[in-house]
């Protein structure tokens, strides 16, 4: 090991070659992505792709989006992959975006554009709401926390996609627009787009539909045959799209689109500062200085991968989700949750006490395998891509074997992370919890913390060593009520 003290600016420099190899060395523990076994955080088309895409971001290593008028080649990069974008999701002529640094830019993008056109169009409401689908990304919570909206969350039905009916309760006069997804992150369904659009039309609400992960994927999913319902600017009453090109358009990181039907819609995205003595300051996107590495290499991955090479990525990222379900579906005890009509794939328990998912994806996480766990309920997540196709057997085997392991030791529930996703998942004190994740944050952040002890933490910290026991005590609280209720319901 190379490693040397790097927390303070050395006297003078090093040797580049050093702190090159220091740098992969760190790396070394890092979620193994290359060999397939990470599904989530990272998509990847392959090393010739990479090698290429590296080429196109060091090409505007240097340059800055911030000056549209600076960098002309830039200006033309986001108005080609936001025009492209648009046509791939179907929009009018009079489509028009943003290129962003990611989901979460182009989504509290929409959310503050579609607070300012409530104040424009209806100035007397002074306490605007978000409704979106309970499964709709944390980015739009962030979104209504930074731009002080009310969120309100529309219940999901047991396909995992939004009621339409509690939309319609939900939505009133206060609603600045309604989010549902194409698909959501947790079970990877899509909601039902044309029956909330035929709604928000009625009521003259905007509509946004996050496509971050299925922007591009869904189309080639569909343009392979397979049946899918309408959920794009197809939709008449659809007045936004976020789409990440990071994600599956496997540009390189820092890369998505917000859409709009029209300018009607975007120009309440454009901020103008025309007093400050540095000039005055037009800005669409939520930084300042913006890199032109990942402007650029969008605009270049469009052109490199094609539709043919899309397709030809999509099919092999089917065909992992079909050998993953199938290694699902004949493993007794587990089941994939939803039914997912692209490349995300939830599963869980048919029995959570029998055989607790949590402790099955540790005994995963122990041989390499790195993946989101969901609650509500308890599942393990993967996101296949055509990366997966040379481990996807391995997963099922090892999964299999996982399976086996917990069933014959259940106890194994209340050990390791299990213990602390289960806990952190059905504690009802959901205000408990947020302060627990608070307190891990305060140490991720503390001075000079690059690898906090999290188990220590969780063992000393006079909350987290006890959340368990207060969870307890909720539970227990919550099970005694729903007993004296079915007592007066007579039940
Ligand atoms: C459906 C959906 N929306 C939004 C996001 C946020 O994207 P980002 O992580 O690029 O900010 C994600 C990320 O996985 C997502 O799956």
């Amino acid at each position: 090991m190379t490693d040397f003290d790097s927390s303070a600016i050395p006297a003078t420099g090093r040797d580049p070659e050093a702190i090159l190899e220091t740098m992969r060395e760190l790396r070394h523990h890092d979620a193994d992505w290359r060999s397939g076994k990470t599904w989530s955080l990272v998509y990847s088309a392959g090393e010739e792709h990479s090698a290429f895409l590296k080429k196109a971001h060091n090409e505007f290593f240097s340059e800055n989006g911030l000056n549209p008028m600076a960098f002309k080649s830039l200006k033309r990069f986001e108005t080609d992959t936001v025009t492209a974008m648009g046509k791939l999701l179907n929009g009018p002529e009079t489509t028009v975006g943003t290129l962003n640094s990611g989901g979460t830019e182009s989504i509290l993008l929409a959310v503050y554009t579609y607070r300012q056109r409530m104040r424009r169009k209806k100035p007397w409401i002074k306490n605007p709401e978000l409704l979106i689908a309970t499964t709709a990304h944390p980015a739009f919570e962030k979104g209504a926390h930074y731009f002080g909206l009310k969120l309100r969350r529309a219940p999901i039905g047991p396909d995992y996609r939004v009621k339409v009916g509690a939309i319609e309760r939900m939505m009133n006069r206060r609603t600045a627009a309604v989010v549902v997804s194409a698909p959501h992150y947790c079970q990877g369904v899509i909601d039902p787009v044309e029956e909330v659009a035929a709604l928000t039309k009625k009521a003259g609400v905007p509509l946004h539909v996050d496509a971050c992960v299925g922007g591009l994927m869904l189309p080639w999913v569909e343009r392979l045959g397979w049946p899918i319902a309408r959920w794009d600017f197809r939709v008449d009453g659809v007045t936004s799209i976020s789409a990440d090109l990071h994600k599956y358009g496997y540009a390189a990181k820092g890369a998505s689109v917000v859409l709009y039907r029209s300018m009607d819609y975007l120009k309440d995205q454009f901020f103008v500062a025309t007093d400050w003595p540095g000039g005055i300051y037009a800005s669409a996107n939520v930084p300042g200085t913006r890199p032109g590495g990942p402007i650029a290499a969008a605009w270049a991955t469009l052109q490199v991968i094609g539709e043919e090479g899309y397709l030809e990525l999509t099919r092999k990222g089917l065909e992992v989700r079909d050998r993953l379900i199938a290694g699902v579906q004949a493993t007794p005890g587990i089941e994939v949750f939803g039914d997912p009509v692209g490349t995300l794939v939830s599963f869980g328990s048919t029995d959570e006490k029998a055989l607790p998912i949590f402790a099955v994806a540790d005994a995963l996480g122990a041989k390499g395998w790195h993946f989101d766990r969901h609650q509500n309920p308890n599942c393990i997540h993967a996101t296949c891509g055509a990366s997966n196709l040379q481990s996807v057997d391995a997963f099922v085997a090892d999964l299999k074997d996982a399976v086996a392991e917990v069933r014959a030791n259940p106890g194994l529930a209340d050990q390791g992370d299990a213990a602390m996703y289960g806990m952190m998942a059905k504690v009802p004190a959901r205000g408990l919890v947020k302060v627990a994740v608070r307190r891990v944050m305060e140490a991720m952040y503390a001075p000079g913390a690059t690898d906090p002890d999290l188990s220590d933490l969780a063992a000393n910290d006079p909350l987290l060593s006890k959340l368990d026991e207060y969870g307890a005590v909720a539970l227990k609280a919550v099970d005694k009520a729903k007993e004296k209720l079915g007592a007066l319901l007579g039940r």
